[in-house]
């Protein structure tokens, strides 16, 4: 199609004011249809029109920019552009000066702003406009010139889909799910070897909190070497791997043969482990030690919806989560002493669940609570319990299975079992920082975001 080149300049001047229009220039481009199939049966089960989407605006950062910015007016401190292929955004002067992308304001190397706020006049104003086949020139009341590119713009625009589209490149929409669930399953040579499968669990991993790994080696590392394939393990006081077994002076009321309710593990930690690989290395063989998980997410909004003042409580009073002791084994800290302090339900600055945390073993006798205020809590958080035991599923792990899940989101319990039973589980953790950060690179290395 038509390479013309559209340039048009634009002298705001001494006139820049609020809602200043200028003449618009409509032209049509020809835009980039290219469409990415490369997401895989994940990706191809999400809302295609958003896939599509994010797989052409990541893709497109690697193709010449084929659409440009073909007009803009001043608004409101802002910057109305209309790009070549028909989409608009609303630039704010304050953010395009701040993330100027020259070399003396942004450094390329080391992806970051090198601009400082110190040097940003929050009141900064464009006194001239250049639109271009490749994007945009802004001369600033401060005197700076700047340059962005067609797609670097796009992508930011501010617009609902550009924000939305980042929000699942942070983090991936959590899709709930009650005792019904199904947990997806995987091999573990397969993930080890196979990127695609391994990016498969990732997306999974962040979407259902949970999965299963089927034919892992018999060795008590084997959940750590696949964290270490896919970052680094996040260590604890515990060491690297630990035998859930039914130790002599156990340090941990995990580490004996006695049932554990719902749980999520570390909350004793102010930043808990993100993901709990649990690695059945030696069932029971009779009854017995049978694993208990929910969704602790679809619990809280259980919660929110049918008990609003209990999750009004749990959400916004502090409960302290202990963990004191001695070393059992030589990799383990020799004595350690942890207390953290969290709602049992955080949410963010949205309102949105983005912690469980839940543990008998270890929520502390010490209370920050007025003492007429102890008996409301109890009540809350049975509240919650039984709704996350309500929807909780119940199954027996087989030698050879290891369970991977949201330790920020999922519960799990087991069933006690025989003091003098040879079963034998593996615990190790992955945080999700990591998690993600494979997960995007992956997405990125295969064309595929969302
Ligand atoms: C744990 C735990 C599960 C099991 O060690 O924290 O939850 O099945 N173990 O023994
Ligand atoms: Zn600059
Ligand atoms: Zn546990």
């Amino acid at each position: 199609m038509s390479a013309i080149r559209l340039i048009r300049v634009l002298f705001y001047g001494a006139a820049t004011q609020r809602g200043a229009t200028k003449t618009q220039v409509r032209r049509v481009w020809s835009g980039c249809s290219s469409r990415s199939s490369l997401c895989g049966q994940e990706g191809a089960q999400r809302g295609l029109s958003l896939t599509a989407a994010a797989s052409q605006f990541e893709l497109s950062l690697t193709k010449p920019p084929v659409s440009g910015v073909v007009s803009s007016k001043l608004w409101n401190d802002m910057l109305e552009v209309k790009f070549g292929d028909g989409t608009e955004g609303r630039l704010p002067f304050v953010w395009l000066r701040d993330n100027c992308q020259c070399s003396q304001c942004f450094s390329v190397e080391g992806l970051g702003r090198k601009f400082l706020i110190d040097d940003l006049d929050v009141e900064v104003q464009p006194t001239k406009v250049e639109e271009s086949m490749q994007g945009l020139t802004v001369k600033w009341s401060d005197g700076h010139q700047s340059e962005y590119s067609t797609n670097w713009l796009q992508n930011r625009a501010f617009t609902p889909s550009s924000r939305a589209l980042h929000r699942e490149k942070y983090a991936l929409r959590k899709e709930q799910w009650g005792a019904e669930h199904r947990i997806k399953d995987f091999d573990y040579n397969t993930l080890m070897s196979n990127e695609r499968v391994l990016l498969d669990w990732l997306l999974t991993m962040e979407r259902k909190g949970s999965a299963m790994v089927r034919n892992v080696p018999q060795k008590d590392v084997a959940g750590q070497e696949l964290i270490e394939h896919i970052a680094f393990v996040k260590q604890c006081h515990y060491g690297p791997h630990s035998p859930v077994i039914n130790r002599p002076n156990s340090n941990n009321v995990a580490f004996t043969n006695a049932k554990l309710g719902l749980h999520n593990d570390l909350p004793a930690y102010e930043h808990m482990p993100g993901i709990i690989f649990i690695q059945c290395l030696a069932q029971h063989p009779g009854a017995g030690g049978e694993s208990i998980v929910t969704d602790g997410l679809f619990a809280a909004e259980e919660l929110r919806r049918k008990h609003p003042e209990d999750f009004k409580i749990l959400s916004s009073t502090d409960m302290y989560f202990w963990d004191k002791g001695h070393a059992n084994y030589s990799w383990e800290m020799p004595e350690f002493y942890k207390i953290a302090k969290f709602p049992v339900i955080k949410v963010n600055g949205n309102n949105e669940v983005v912690q469980i945390a839940v543990s008998n073993t270890t929520r502390d006798s010490h209370m920050d609570l007025p003492p007429q205020e102890v008996k409301k809590y109890y009540a809350a958080y049975k509240r919650f319990y039984i709704i996350l035991s309500a929807n909780a599923m119940t199954f027996k792990m087989e030698q050879g299975d290891m369970m991977t899940l949201d330790n920020v989101r999922c519960l799990h319990g087991r069933e006690s079992y025989d003091a003098d039973s040879q079963r034998h589980i593996e615990t190790s953790y992955l945080d999700w920082d990591e998690a993600r950060c494979r997960r995007r690179r992956l997405q990125e290395k295969f064309g595929c975001f969302i």
